[in-house]
């Protein structure tokens, strides 16, 4: 008894101890500087959405956990949808924080409270804010994850009121409808009405739990460049038009529904993170950072349309080729920015964030 016990506490201060360092290996992101003075600066960042957030939360059968994602960092698969950080990371930084751990692996170690210091990120790829042709615990299910949380005590009133969130929704709910009903069905407007509302819905039980400042994504423009799976024409050259009504609508209406929501507030939480205009301008090298032509191609890309980056037949050969220097590639993947892309749309993102990031 005391044997399996002290093992079980051996194992688990281990395990604390190994998940510690690799938290602390995900989460470093070079250089300190910080945009938000550090004694004003939010204590916590709560991270809700989908691939473009994920650190780390879906399961092991999945491609972020194949080589080669990662390869640029942490240097080896780990859960990212991306050679290396994603947008999460970068707007850690910005906070002068250190990137949330990943509900997922956090809850299934032991160890407790103390590595959910800069709070916590619950944002699983494939998600929408309904269950999407993708698994995982869709928006709803992530924000029950944050308030069996506070009935721990994991949190308390004074963390959360300086503690801010970060949502994305860059279109699951969207492609599984479009999947199966097409893109001509009449229901489309509708259905977009629908992600809305239940957005909306989300945004506002976030706040309700505490959080006092909520950044959610607009949609990011479509194309062929971006959703091959829906249309196969695939020369990268320029992103198909046929979706762009349906992001603008859908932007239009997020745009009224957080204009709604700030006028039922009081400080007006509510922001939009304007992921259009940051991947417009990333994609038309406006910034100073440059892709190569044509920026639309992915680094990683399976050999045929069969394949995706990071397949392997069943005789282990991979089915995907890489290009020669990621950073120079806006898209990793068909459905995903490079390191060096989110970087970019970070950097188009700074005057959005500096106007309503900022504390008090
Ligand atoms: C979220 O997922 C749960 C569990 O699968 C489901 O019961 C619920 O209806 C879903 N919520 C929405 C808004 O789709
Ligand atoms: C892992 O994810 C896949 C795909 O979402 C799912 O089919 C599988 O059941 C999951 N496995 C575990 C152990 O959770
Ligand atoms: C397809 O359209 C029907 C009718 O509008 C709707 O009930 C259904 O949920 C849609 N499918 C998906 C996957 O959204
Ligand atoms: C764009 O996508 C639509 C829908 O899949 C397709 O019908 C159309 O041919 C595509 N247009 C171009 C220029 O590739
Ligand atoms: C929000 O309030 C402003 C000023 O009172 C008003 O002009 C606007 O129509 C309101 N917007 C919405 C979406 O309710």
């Amino acid at each position: 008894m005391v044997v399996m016990d002290t093992q079980k506490l051996l194992c688990s201060v281990l395990c604390c101890f190994l998940l510690s360092i690799l938290s602390g290996r995900q989460q470093a992101v070079q250089g300190h500087h910080h945009h938000v003075p550090s004694n004003i600066r939010p204590l916590k960042l709560f991270v809700f959405g989908d691939s473009y957030a994920d650190t780390g939360n879906t399961n092991k059968t999945q491609v972020a956990w194949k080589y080669p994602y990662g390869i640029n960092f942490p240097g080896k698969p780990a859960g990212r949808f991306s050679d290396g950080r994603v947008l999460t990371d970068y707007v850690a930084k910005f906070l002068g924080l250190k990137s949330p751990i990943p509900y997922e692996g956090w809850k299934s170690s032991s160890c407790g409270i103390p590595l959910l210091k800069s709070g916590v990120n619950f944002a699983y790829g494939g998600t929408g804010v309904f269950d999407t042709f993708f698994s995982g615990p869709n928006m709803t299910i992530q924000i029950d994850s944050l308030e069996h949380l506070l009935r721990d005590n994991a949190f308390t009133a004074k963390d959360l009121e300086l503690s801010v969130s970060f949502v994305s929704l860059a279109g699951n709910d969207h492609f599984t409808y479009l999947r199966t009903n097409g893109s001509a069905h009449e229901g489309l407007q509708s259905f977009i009405r629908t992600v809305v509302n239940q957005l909306a819905i989300n945004l506002k039980r976030i706040h309700g739990l505490g959080v006092k400042k909520i950044g959610v994504t607009g949609l990011e423009p479509w194309g062929s460049c971006l959703i091959p799976y829906i249309t196969d024409t695939s020369s990268f050259q320029q992103c198909n038009d046929t979706y762009s009504s349906l992001v603008s609508f859908h932007n239009l209406l997020l745009k009224q529904a957080v204009e709604k929501l700030n006028n039922e507030t009081k400080d007006s939480p509510f922001f939009i993170i304007d992921l259009y205009a940051s991947f417009t301008s990333a994609l038309k090298n406006e910034g100073s950072i440059k892709f190569e032509n044509p920026p639309l191609k992915p680094c990683c890309l399976g050999v045929s349309s069969e394949y995706f980056c990071g397949s392997l037949d069943e005789n282990g050969a991979k089915k995907y080729t890489i290009c020669e220097n990621p950073k120079s590639a806006f898209f990793w993947d068909v459905a995903h920015p490079s390191q060096e892309g989110w970087r970019a749309v970070y950097s188009a993102l700074q005057a959005n964030l500096e106007q309503y990031f900022h504390y008090y």
